[in-house]
This record gives structure tokens, sequence and C-alpha cells, in this order.
């Protein structure tokens, strides 16, 4: 489609395969596949639900939701549900806001998914981000225990960078300045990267400090899987080892909110994590905004 060739590819993103939805399939079908996932691999019931989150700047429809029709679908007859737009912080994002709603003593089960089909909203003639993103789904249950097991959370939002990366077909500008209207995703690459691994490295000594656990007592790290080459410079500048961080960007490419839970199923599969391990999670993306966490895992 585009003037690239597999080698540019792989050495500027570390992506060698992605995924793409069917034309018939959308991102609340992602949705419900990655909840039959993880009710049969730990063999739960999630019948007794009462909230749904769907991180997803791709949603089926702008209404109805798309969480809507997960819970439909999943028949979680006692759930509210809602949609949040965070793009690629957006599933760190819902888990935070799934240990608010717990911890208030509303609610006591939470799933929380992290769901596109960006290839749908990708511009095929535009070479510098159509390598770039692919489709998926994952999804968690965050529910009440007795010790809290999120250890820290941080959030933030750089909105005059709002520009660099979009998605509009609405409104013609953004900060001033005019987009391109068309629904497809455009970026600017280069200050992204600059923007996210600044941001990131610095929101890692922040959770650090705020669990009180020094990158040295955190098992695995898994930021936003934007690009194989943010990976690698995040810990180059942190000095956490590679070998602790989870990526889904070789075999899923970016698939914005998708990543880091695609990453941790593939930690869990390959019997990397264990029950209390610590994880650092860290999602940026569009807004441009950031929200990570520290999670001991359960
Ligand atoms: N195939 C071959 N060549 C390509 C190409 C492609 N798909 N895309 C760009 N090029 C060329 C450019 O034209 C340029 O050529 P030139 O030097 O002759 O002008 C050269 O490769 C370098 O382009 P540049 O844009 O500087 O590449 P880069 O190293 O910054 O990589 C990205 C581009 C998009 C992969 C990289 O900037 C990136 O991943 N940024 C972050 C994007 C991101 O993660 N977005 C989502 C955040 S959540």
């Amino acid at each position: 489609m585009v003037e690239t060739n597999d080698e540019w590819i792989v050495s500027r993103t570390g992506i060698r395969t992605r995924h793409f939805a069917a034309e018939n399939e959308y991102t609340s079908h992602l949705c419900v596949g990655a909840a039959k996932s993880l009710v049969e691999e730990n063999n739960i019931t999630i019948d007794d639900v009462d909230f749904v989150i769907v991180a997803t700047v791709t949603p089926d429809q702008t209404m109805p939701s798309v969480s809507s029709q997960v819970q439909d679908k999943l028949g979680l007859a006692h759930a509210g549900a809602i949609d949040i737009s965070a793009a690629c912080a957006g599933f760190a994002y819902g888990i935070i806001l799934a240990q608010g709603l717990i911890t208030a003593g509303t609610h006591r089960k939470v799933l929380v998914f992290g769901a596109e089909t960006l290839t749908k909203f990708t511009n095929y003639e535009d070479r510098t981000s159509c390598i770039l993103f692919g489709d998926g789904a994952g999804c968690v249950l965050v529910e009440a225990a007795p010790k809290g097991n999120i250890l820290a959370a941080v959030t933030g939002s750089n909105g005059d960078g709002g520009k660099d990366l979009y998605l509009s077909n609405m409104r013609k500008q953004i900060n001033g300045q005019d987009v391109i209207t068309d629904n497809k995703i455009h970026q600017n690459g280069r200050a992204v990267f600059k923007w996210a691994v600044t941001t990131v490295a610095e929101q890692m000594q922040v959770l650090s400090e705020r669990s009180g656990l020094p990158l040295e007592k955190i098992d695995w790290f898994i930021p936003h899987s934007a690009n194989m080459r943010i990976i690698e410079a995040l810990c180059n500048q942190s000095g956490f080892p590679i070998e602790k961080t989870l990526e889904s960007i070789s075999i899923y490419g970016n698939t914005s909110s998708a990543s880091i839970p695609l990453a941790l199923h593939r930690g869990l599969r390959e019997g990397k994590v264990k029950k209390g391990d610590r994880i650092m999670m860290i999602g940026f993306g569009g807004g441009l905004v950031y929200a990570g966490v520290v999670v001991e895992w359960q």
C-alpha cells in the first residue's frame, strides 16, 4: 500500500506481526472475546460484576457505548457501564477509576477493558502511521480485597500536545491549529516519541516514590507498547532492566489502550508474572495524557 519494507518497520518500531479485526468485527466483539478468555483461563464467574469500564478511542459507535453492548452480550444484569476516552492511557485510567469505585464502597467487582479496532481508523496512505497500529482487547477483573493491592497511582495531562496525536471527524481545529477531519489517526511521530520518553521516565520515579518501592523492587514494568524504541529508551534512561519489561508491540503492534493488558496476558501465559509480583504499568498517548499504577498481582 505504501513504500516501506519489513527491515524499516522492525528496526524503527520492533513490530513483527499485527492483527486486523474482520470487516464486521468491532471493538465490542473483541471485548466479549477477551472477557470469555478471562473466565475460561481463570475458571471464574463474572455474573456478579457490577460495573463495566471500556477504555477505547475506537468505539463501534459514539452512542451506544461499547461498555453497554458488552454488558448486554455478557449478560451482566446488574452492571453499570461507561466508556472512557484516554487513548493509550485508557487502561491505566480504568484501573484507577475501578479502584475509586471499590474503595468508595459503592461497587465490588469491576471489569476493566482496554480495547481497540485502530485499523478501521488508520490512513493506509500515510506510511509513518499505518505501519504502527493493530487491533486487540484485554481485560482484568478488579475486586474488593481485604488488603488493597493498588499501591500507587499517577495521572496527568499535557493538553497543549493535542494536535500531535488526534482522530477527528468534527471540529476542524485543535489548540488553534487546523486539523484533518477524516476520522483517521494523525500524529507527529517525533514529537510524541520525545514527549513519551521524557514524561514516562519522570512518572516511573513518581510511582516508585508513591509506592515506597525503589525500581529494583518492581518485578515487571509494562509501559504502553507504542514502539519498541520508546520502551528501550525508557529502560536506558531509568536503568530498569529490559528483561523485566513486558511488551505487546512485537506481536500485536500499537494497540493503544489494549497494549498493556495484552502485554500482561502475555506475561501470565508465558509463566513470567506470578501472584504477589509488583507490576508498574504506565499508559501514555493522545491527549496528550498519561496514567500509571503500581499493583501487587493477585
Ligand atoms: N517506511 C520506510 N521509510 C519511512 C517510513 C516507512 N514506513 N516512514 C517514514 N520513513 C522515512 C521518512 O520519510 C524519513 O526519511 P528521510 O530521512 O529521507 O526524510 C525516515 O524514514 C525517518 O523518518 P522519521 O519520521 O524521522 O522516523 P522515526 O525514526 O521518527 O520513526 C515513527 C517514525 C512513527 C516510527 C516514530 O517516530 C514513532 O514511533 N513515534 C511515536 C509514535 C507513537 O508511538 N504514536 C502513538 C503514541 S501512543
